[in-house]
């Protein structure tokens, strides 16, 4: 019988429960991916309110990208120093901390401005480079203390655009079947596995695109199965959809559970199920029901980072977040409704 407040072990991670902050962007880095005592405060309380392990917002590889505002960034070994300091903080309170790596999208830098460039007209060498930039990133992300790093491969962020049928038409060995679609994936997989062994390697995946011709879950099953030969570490499963807004206890939890549970059937891998948890009894009823192994919040962490402690002390049995998503648009991407 797995309780939500077991000790466990991901690959080479240890948890003091099976909750973990799912990745979430704060919006606050510096143009060049610096990082100041605002987010320092942010890892802080997380890491003090009890969550198992905490997963970093958004992390660009890449020096160029500008998919969004404020994001951070493991594109230069000058950040190393900064997000050391982050990944203290969050020793200090025996929590493992895994560096989420992301590309938004790919930037090439022309004579007359940067072009965004999509999968299909990326050059092969364009591809290998920003499967460098990910294995430099990972590398970067050990030198700073990091235990772990997750590949972004949900949200129609880069890699998820790369390995959904809907955008990817290539027909080299980059595109068509789901093989070739995932060789990205795959490669960085290899490329941080030879040069960072020790480091846990996660990756956040769609379980449907929500889009015609996009990825549905057969395709993701698949795309999971070559992850889990690949040797990945843990699944978190997402969808496109990504924060369902409405959510509350007892009402729209656990959007993204169908389809983590049967994954969690049928891979060895750990499997992580984001989307929606609100209250214990769905949460445990999920543990109970499936072989998952840890469930992970984005927006109730926002609303109360202490709710992991306060729901272990039995102070509280589900989250005040009602979803409403203020949160997208609110500075530091903080809860107006903040506890
Ligand atoms: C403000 C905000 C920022 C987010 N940033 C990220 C991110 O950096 N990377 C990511 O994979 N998901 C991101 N998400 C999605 C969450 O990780 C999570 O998948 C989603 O909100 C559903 O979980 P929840 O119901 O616990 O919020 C973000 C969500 C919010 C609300």
């Amino acid at each position: 019988m797995k309780e939500i407040f077991d000790e466990i072990t991901l690959g080479n991670l240890h948890l003091k429960n099976r909750l973990v902050r799912s990745a979430t962007w704060e919006g606050i880095a510096a143009p060049d991916g610096g990082i100041d005592e605002r987010s320092y405060g942010i890892y802080e309380e997380l890491a003090a309110g009890g969550v198992g392990a905490i997963i970093s917002g958004f992390t660009s590889v890449a020096a160029n990208d500008r998919y969004f505002d404020g994001m951070m960034r493991l594109c230069d070994d000058a950040l190393v120093p900064q997000y050391a300091r982050l990944t203290k903080t969050v020793h200090a309170h025996g929590t493992p901390v895994i560096a989420q790596l992301a590309l938004g999208a790919f930037y090439r830098d022309t004579p007359t401005g940067i072009l965004q460039v999509e999968p299909d007209d990326m050059t092969p060498i364009e591809i290998e480079d920003v499967e460098h930039w990910f294995v430099d990133a990972a590398v970067r992300a050990q030198q700073a203390g990091f235990d772990g790093v997750q590949l972004h491969v949900a949200h129609f962020f880069f890699l998820s655009r790369f390995v959904s049928p809907a955008i990817n038409h290539r027909t080299d060995e980059y595109g068509g079947s789901t093989e070739n679609r995932a060789r990205i994936v795959l490669d960085i997989l290899a490329g941080i596995r030879a040069a960072t062994p020790n480091l846990h390697v996660s990756a956040k995946v769609n379980c449907s695109d929500f889009t015609p011709g996009g990825i549905d879950p057969t395709e993701a099953l698949a795309l999971c199965r070559l992850l889990a030969q690949g040797g990945i570490d843990s699944i978190e499963i997402s969808g496109n959809g990504t924060s369902v807004a409405g959510v509350r206890p007892g009402q729209g939890e656990a959007y993204f559970a169908p389809f983590a549970a049967r994954l969690s059937q049928e891979v060895a891998v750990p499997v992580i199920c984001v989307g929606g948890f609100r209250s214990r009894e769905v949460m445990q009823h999920l543990l109970d029901s499936s072989r998952i192994e840890a469930l992970s919040l984005s927006r109730p962490l926002l609303f109360d980072p202490a709710f992991p402690a306060k729901l272990e002390a039995g102070e509280v049995d589900a989250s005040g977040c009602v979803s409403c998503n203020a949160c997208y648009h609110t500075p530091n991407h903080a809860c107006r409704f903040r506890r």
